[in-house]
């Protein structure tokens, strides 16, 4: 009997293994549906694309590291805490400073895009600005 049961043992193991094997790709779909759902796959996403935005309509004012002296330098600056603020001011602009307003140029994605990537591009790190912040905050400036 003993010896039998010891026999047996590797068998367990080997279904123990089997079934962690199996499990642990189904737990990690879970997180990234969790991430589709507005985790860290979005930001991963908007900062991508943001990153594309900023190259073509913000880097010639904001250099590459946020800012070269024509314009204020977006890392570490004390705005970039306030969503709302910045999607503001990349809507409206404020021509009489010298920031030109977007909103005509930009869809509600590519502002999101670029808002979440200056916010968490060199020493930033304040999390994601969702399309639903860009639409509601252009809807509240249009309606000024
Ligand atoms: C033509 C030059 C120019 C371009 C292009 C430009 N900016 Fe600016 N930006 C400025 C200037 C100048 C200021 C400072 C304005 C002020 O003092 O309020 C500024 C300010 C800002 C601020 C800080 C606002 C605040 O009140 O704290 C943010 C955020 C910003 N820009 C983001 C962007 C983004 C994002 C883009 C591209 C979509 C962009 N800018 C393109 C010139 C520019």
């Amino acid at each position: 009997m003993r010896m039998g049961t010891r026999r047996l043992a590797p068998v367990w193991v080997g279904v123990a293994i089997g079934i962690l094997m199996v499990a642990a790709p189904i737990a990690r779909a879970g997180d990234r549906q969790d991430d589709a759902a507005g985790g860290a796959g979005v930001m991963d996403e908007l900062f991508d694309e943001g990153s594309v935005v900023f190259g073509t309509h913000c880097v010639a004012c904001h250099d590459s590291a946020g800012g070269d002296g024509q314009a204020p330098a977006l890392s570490g600056h004390p705005s970039m805490g306030a969503k709302d603020h910045i999607v503001r001011q990349v809507l409206r602009g404020n021509l009489e400073k010298g920031m030109p307003a977007f909103a005509s140029q930009l869809s509600d994605r590519q502002v999101a895009a670029v808002a979440t990537y200056i916010r968490n591009a060199w020493e930033n790190g304040y999390g994601v600005v969702l399309e639903a912040d860009a639409k509601r905050i252009r809807a509240e400036v249009k309606a000024e």
